[in-house]
């Protein structure tokens, strides 16, 4: 079912014209949507200043909550390894997410475990002015959304990921000043590892940064 609710929104916490280093603050007092509140603290991008690809997943899990790093996890170490496999260098890549808060829920029976809750999407868009600051300070050459949040943060609840991976893709760039961008979408690291077949879901998901690579 679509959400019905709306949130005020990231937009009155992000501070105008502030580096990446300073947003990275700011971000820790943003009170845009509900998803501080059960949070351990917001987790920013980390990499280069100057990367040439960005790299923007769904929202920092159970680890990245408590290291207050993007993918440091199981599915970030997989994702370092696709990206060595595809013959990106992390020193030319930054990483983030399109959700600065981890969305979970308690496991049932009283067990401690935190589970995953996928956004939802006026969740998304209310974080969307720290993705869009954040790429504001780096101008990519080329940015790679992995998984479904992360093509709607940018595309619209219109984005599936099994058509849309592996291409190519031109994003307006919101400005000012207005321009296009290169996006390719592809899986999430962590649909990797549910897959059935992972081999063949991570050699996809390589095929996918290649493509990515070849923009750069
Ligand atoms: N999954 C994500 O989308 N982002 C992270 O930072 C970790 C896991
Ligand atoms: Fe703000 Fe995003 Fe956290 Fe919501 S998830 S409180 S919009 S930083």
């Amino acid at each position: 079912m679509a959400s019905l609710r709306s949130y005020q929104g990231a937009d009155d916490f992000v501070p105008e014209d502030a580096s990446l280093a300073t947003l990275a603050t700011a971000v820790q007092q943003c009170r845009g949507c509900d998803l501080y509140e059960r949070a351990t603290q917001a987790v920013f991008g980390r990499g280069a200043r100057n990367a040439a690809m960005v790299l923007v997943g769904e929202q920092p899990g159970d680890m990245e909550d408590k290291a207050g790093q993007p993918f440091v996890g199981p599915a970030g170490k997989l994702l370092d390894r696709a990206l060595a496999d595809a013959g990106i260098p992390p020193e030319h890549t930054y990483t983030t997410n399109a959700v600065k808060h981890f969305r979970w829920k308690p496991e049932a029976h009283g067990r401690k475990r935190r589970i995953h809750q996928p956004p939802e999407a006026a969740q998304i868009k209310a974080c969307r002015p720290w993705l869009t600051a954040e790429l504001d300070r780096l101008e990519p050459q080329v940015l790679v959304t992995l998984g479904a949040t992360a093509g709607r943060a940018l595309f619209g609840s219109s984005f599936r990921v099994t058509k849309q991976r592996g291409e190519k893709t031109g994003w307006c760039w919101p400005g000012p000043p207005e321009r296009e961008i290169t996006v390719v979408a592809t899986i999430h690291p962590s649909a990797v590892l549910r897959a059935d077949d992972q081999d063949e879901a991570y050699a996809g998901l390589v095929d996918d940064l290649r493509v990515a690579a070849s923009c750069l």
